[in-house]
């Protein structure tokens, strides 16, 4: 599966997504800076990023914890914030645009 990152500089690069593995390990594997303090059980959000509204649609609802986690960013937007550690389905997502998002302070 191939998607297109967007960094915090606005920089867009095509990478591969291998089965296996969730979006966040994706991203931190192609060097981007997802900190991903928590190991990827949803409870630090620095893993944070926005997905193309059309395909957040076919992912499916994010769990409770992921919500209030993403609700607490001053970035959340609730039609494409996804925690990236809690999206492991990479089929629906081929070609799709994923943008980090803003390191809350
Ligand atoms: Fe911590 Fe995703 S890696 S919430």
């Amino acid at each position: 599966t191939t998607i297109n990152v967007v960094d915090r500089e606005g920089t867009a690069r095509s990478v591969d997504w291998e089965p296996g593995q969730s979006l966040m390990e994706t991203l931190r594997d192609n060097d981007f800076p997802i900190l991903a303090s928590c190991g990827g059980t949803a409870s630090c959000a620095t893993c944070h990023v926005f997905l193309d509204k059309a395909f957040t649609d076919t992912l499916g609802p994010r769990s409770t914890d992921e919500l209030e986690l993403l609700e607490e960013s001053e970035h959340y937007n609730p039609d494409c914030s996804r925690l990236s550690c809690q999206v492991e389905d990479r089929e629906p997502l081929h070609g799709a645009t994923v943008t980090i998002a803003p390191e809350d302070d």
